[in-house]
């Protein structure tokens, strides 16, 4: 009852931008989550890649009380301790030299477009073209939207902003076909979530960067889906041999908060000066408090090695599931704890018998099942999502 009339009230009170199921969420502890009907489910797609520690990590829940209890809110107008531990530790663990935090993915790549067209600026260059890649999803803002490779989001808000140029993922020549002068920085996303789980190939990354140093272009790398452990190092980026100028990172730093880091190398950050970019929230200290917690139980309880364990365990197990459906299933892709299943049809009729079997994934790319479980997965939690997907596939 009360979850009818709740949903009644959704459909009343909030602008219908989501399609969402007859279900309110309501608790949830590890991967198990519960609805007010007291139904459990199966989190697969933990939050999209936010709920690395599963819900309600213990450190991350006391993370935040013990915060809320000394300081929420000060603005930037004022240092806070969390902020300033924070960005010491992201500094220490990725290629970056300095940070400035944002509430959102969306929010520090708009930070770090902003930042490359400022570089340049600062040397009086006139380059301010961003290249992007078919199929990125980059954020819906008007300027990560511009950026991002899929007009599905784009039709209804033609025109963008210029000088944002599409070249296509995992193809060097489209991208060189696409430099000019003009071109401030490339914005790729290792592993295109989104997109549907496709992992940028070691010549297409080794081949952008050589490219970047030979133009004078900024590469910016967007690991807000797959950065910070998910796909069994800290960070994409390490799985190639080179490293970006601007890294952005958000879903699972807060664990469970609102936060995005926009990372850089020092002659890049230094073209930001006191005024120049801001924000209200970013870097709050109950925020900062928790990443600081997040990245603390991602170092202590090794989760990095065990997502690497676990991905493995899963991409056997999915891939005895194509063995088995070798029509039906088009291909299996997996770096990680990230999984796409492409199969060959549109994907909602399987997300939505996962659902009645008390499974949660989500599917993207029209055709790709994908499965961000928490970092913290047990095999046993895999073992039962593989046979609810069996029973599924059997029935389709
Ligand atoms: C790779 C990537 N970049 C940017 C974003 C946008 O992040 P947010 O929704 O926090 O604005 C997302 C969100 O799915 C993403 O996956």
């Amino acid at each position: 009852m009360k979850t009818k009339q709740l949903i009644e009230n959704e459909k009343k009170y909030l602008m219908q931008t989501y399609t969402q199921p007859d279900m309110v969420l309501d608790r949830g502890e590890g991967l198990k989550v519960w609805d007010l009907e007291e139904k459990l489910y199966y989190d697969f797609i933990g939050g999209i890649a936010v709920n690395a520690l599963g819900y309600c990590h213990l450190k991350v829940v006391e993370a935040i009380k013990n915060q809320a209890e000394k300081l929420i809110h000060c603005s930037n107008l004022f240092y806070n301790e969390p902020q300033i531990i924070l960005a010491k530790k992201l500094v220490e663990i990725s290629c970056g030299d300095k940070v400035f935090f944002g509430n959102s993915g969306a929010e520090v790549n708009e930070g770090a477009i902003k930042l490359a067209v400022k570089y340049f600026k600062e040397q009086n260059k006139d380059k301010h073209t961003i290249i992007y890649m078919k199929n990125s999803f980059h954020g819906r803002t008007i300027g990560t939207l511009a950026a991002t490779g899929k007009y599905k989001y784009q039709k209804d808000y033609l025109p963008l902003l210029p000088k944002f140029k599409q070249a296509i993922f995992n193809n060097l020549n489209s991208v060189k076909e696409a430099v000019n002068d003009q071109v401030a920085a490339i914005i790729v996303e290792p592993i295109q979530g989104e997109g549907g789980i496709n992992i940028a190939s070691k010549e297409f990354i080794e081949g952008l960067r050589k490219l970047c140093n030979e133009k004078d272009i900024l590469l910016i790398f967007d690991e807000i889906q797959c950065g910070l452990g998910r796909t069994g190092k800290v960070f994409a980026y390490q799985y190639y041999n080179i490293e970006p100028d601007i890294l952005t990172l958000a879903k699972p730093l807060g664990g469970g908060l609102p936060i995005g880091a926009l990372i850089a190398k020092e002659k890049v950050a230094s073209s930001f000066k006191p005024g120049d970019h801001g924000t209200t929230f970013g870097g709050n200290p109950v925020v900062c408090a928790t990443a600081i917690a997040y990245l603390k139980v991602l170092q202590e309880e090794n989760l990095i090695a065990k997502c690497k364990e676990k991905g493995e365990y899963f991409k056997k197990k999915i891939e005895e599931l194509k063995e088995k459906y070798p029509k039906f299933i088009k291909e299996v892709r997996v770096i990680g704890l990230m999984v796409g299943l492409e199969i060959e049809k549109n994907g909602s009729e399987v997300v939505k018998k996962c659902l009645e079997e008390g499974v949660l994934i989500n599917c993207t790319a029209g055709n790709v099942l994908r499965f961000l479980p928490s970092l913290i997965v047990k095999e046993e939690e895999i073992d039962y999502l593989i046979g609810v997907l069996d029973k599924i596939f059997k029935k389709i």
